[in-house]
């Protein structure tokens, strides 16, 4: 995600705000800025005919869209000399990356600068209280109109502090953020919730601030975390710290131990893992700002100009590739059975060459992380020309099927750097079950029902969390028991079914061994015969509708020897007496079982890889983003 990087002490800041941006890059990022505060000797009239000298200090912001070297070009061609300053690389949430909405962004006064990572989720409402009062917005950031809020509250009561404590107690949303004014140059304001942010103690009477201990550790290893709700001010003589409810607090400085590479991947040995572990948050950030509980409805910003085209249509097709298309197809399942519109899913590569039929009451959704993809590309074109509305569920911003669609919705899961697709995945089924809820409400849904789902969907990342701490350990066992395996099946039912195709997906991506995923009942046609003592047989079977037929399945495989790993619901004793190893997760309503089925599967794939020694962040062959066809 973004990357925060602040200095204030007495040497140069701009190189070591640019040394730490660097360090972040590896966090995925399209734009980068700095806010500089810089002294200026400025010559005053005394007596109205001597004058003398005296230093006022100047906010000076710097950025652009692109990398960190770009923004050091910028920064080289008139050079600023300053000893506090603020620095940022921006992974787009709202807006396009762009100078304009890089990071630093200003008040209405142009006397304080913020950065900022995060979601504020209640923005647009802020905003149009602050364009009411007469505020004009350069960007389309819901960060801009934090510096604004901030601004006004500067304005009043002339203490940063207090200014960025009070706009803070207003803030719906997620933040880490740093903040500088031109009136109140020996301070910076850091503030967390959410969004992790680390102050760095270093031995000059000089102080760090990072998102990501990466950025500091080669000016200090003395740290202090701030937690959620809580707030410093760094100043050259000390660090003072409170909540944002005004509570004085103590922090402890503590050593940071990890090397630098560790660090990177969040102490994880892997990206993948990290990205893995990732989950709980990224599904509520897919959920954020989005949910209207007590109405049983969702609001998906870039879908508002297309309301009337989503309830009018007859049909949809969700077109993507690989990982995304997996996703799509559980799409599929979930919004015929709520919201009860035929959808048809075909892989984008198909699509694009077969000439498919496509009216013009046809509302087209292209799925792709990386937005990207050649072939989701030139499907979504293909559904344009023939008049399909065509809409993006897509990650990163500013890509190019961002661009090109008609209207989406952003899955906000912060970069994926492993190559296997892993929290978008889940991300993409968050909002595919947020789109399912609002197709539903527009058609047959009932409040109550809608409700329900949503109070559901709230707490899957809890449960995600509860599989990632119960059943790591067990599945690590398992990995070294199965590692040696040539081939392994995997089998599920309904909405589980590409579940096990991605299953199979990540286990062959990175570990090499071939796999099959199949729905349960088509084993009886083919995959079958493939079945004997060597083959480990992964069953997802959670306690739905069609368990009672997964659990035949079971008994087809085990009377062929096979070894049945199941992925199952807590508590179910039955399964015990019939899978070898049976790894459990939490109930919840069928259409969001895969969010959670997937996680044991994941995790398999990554530590039988890694037990057979794989380069599990970049398998052989494979490539992130796709862009050819
Ligand atoms: C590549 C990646 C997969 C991804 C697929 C589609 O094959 O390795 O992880 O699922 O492309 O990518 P997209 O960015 O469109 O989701």
């Amino acid at each position: 995600m973004c990357g925060i990087v602040g200095y204030i002490g007495n040497r140069e800041a701009t190189p070591i705000l640019l040394s730490g941006l660097k360090r972040l890059e590896y966090r995925g990022y399209d734009s980068a800025g700095l806010a500089l505060l810089e002294d200026l000797p400025r010559a005053v009239s005394t007596n109205g005919h001597s004058s003398s000298l005296i230093n006022s200090t100047r906010l000076v912001i710097e950025k652009c869209k692109g990398k960190v070297t770009d923004l050091e070009t910028l920064s080289a061609r008139s050079p600023h000399h300053s000893t506090i300053g603020i620095g940022h690389t921006r992974w787009a949430t709202h807006g396009i990356p762009s100078d304009t909405n890089s990071h630093p962004h200003t008040d209405q006064q142009e006397r304080l600068a913020i950065i900022h990572n995060g979601i504020v989720e209640n923005y647009s409402h802020i905003k149009d209280r602050l364009l009411a009062r007469g505020h004009t917005f350069r960007s389309e950031t819901d960060t801009e109109v934090l510096a604004h809020l901030i601004g006004e509250f500067y304005a009043e009561k002339q203490n940063l502090t207090e200014a960025v404590r009070l706009a803070l107690n207003e803030v719906v949303g997620a933040y880490g953020i740093a903040v500088v004014a031109a009136d109140s140059p020996n301070e910076i304001v850091c503030a967390r919730k959410g969004s992790p942010l680390v102050i760095g103690v270093g031995n000059d009477n000089d102080y760090f601030i990072a998102s990501d201990a990466a950025a500091i550790i080669a000016h200090t290893r003395q740290v202090i975390y701030l937690s959620d709700n809580e707030m410093a001010t760094v100043s050259r003589s000390g660090i003072k710290t409170r909540t944002i409810s005004n509570i004085e607090i103590t922090k402890q400085v503590e050593v940071v131990e990890m090397e630098l590479e560790a660090i990177e991947k969040g102490g994880f040995d892997h990206f993948m893992l990290k990205e893995i572990h990732e989950q709980p948050q990224t599904i509520t950030d897919a959920m954020r700002g989005r949910v209207i509980e007590e109405e049983g409805n969702i609001v998906l910003g870039g879908l508002q100009n297309h309301l009337d085209a989503l309830r009018q249509a007859k049909r949809l097709i969700i077109t993507a590739c690989g990982t995304s298309f997996h996703a799509g197809l559980i799409g599929k399942y979930m919004i015929e059975q709520y919201a009860r519109v035929p959808v048809e899913i075909e892989y984008a590569s198909e699509f694009r060459y077969r000439n498919p039929i496509v009216n013009d009451d046809d509302v087209m959704f292209g799925i792709s992380q990386s937005g990207e993809t050649a072939d989701t590309l030139a499907a979504m074109r293909e559904g344009k020309r023939k008049g399909a509305l065509a809409l993006g569920i897509v990650n990163v911003v500013g890509s190019t099927i961002a661009r090109e669609s008609d209207g989406g919705v952003y899955i906000h899961a912060g970069p994926e750097i492993g190559v296997a697709s892993t929290k978008a995945f889940t991300s993409q089924l968050t909002v595919l079950s947020l789109l399912t809820i609002m197709l539903g409400r527009m058609r047959h849904l009932s409040v109550v029902d809608g409700r329900s789902m949503i109070r559901e969907l709230l707490e899957v990342p809890e449960k995600a969390q509860s599989i990632l701490d119960d059943t790591e350990s067990k599945i690590e066992e398992m990995a070294q028991i199965f590692k040696d395996a040539a081939n392994f099946l995997y089998l599920g039912r309904g909405y589980n079914y590409p579940v096990a195709l991605e299953g199979a997906l990540k286990l062959k991506e990175i570990s090499y061994i071939h796999a099959e995923g199949y729905p349960a009942a088509e084993m009886k046609h083919g995959p079958i015969a493939l079945i004997d003592e060597n083959m480990p047989v992964v069953v997802v079977a959670p306690q739905d509708d069609v368990y009672e037929k997964v659990l035949s399945n079971i008994q087809e495989v085990r009377a062929r020897k096979g070894h049945v790993i199941a992925i199952a619901t807590e508590g179910d004793e039955q399964i015990k007496k019939l899978a070898e190893q049976v790894i459990f997760i939490p109930q919840t309503l069928p259409l969001f079982t895969p969010i959670l089925s997937v996680i044991p599967l994941q995790l398999l794939s990554y530590y039988i890889a890694t037990a057979r020694g794989c380069n599990v962040d970049q398998p052989r062959n494979l490539a992130k983003s796709v862009t050819v066809e």
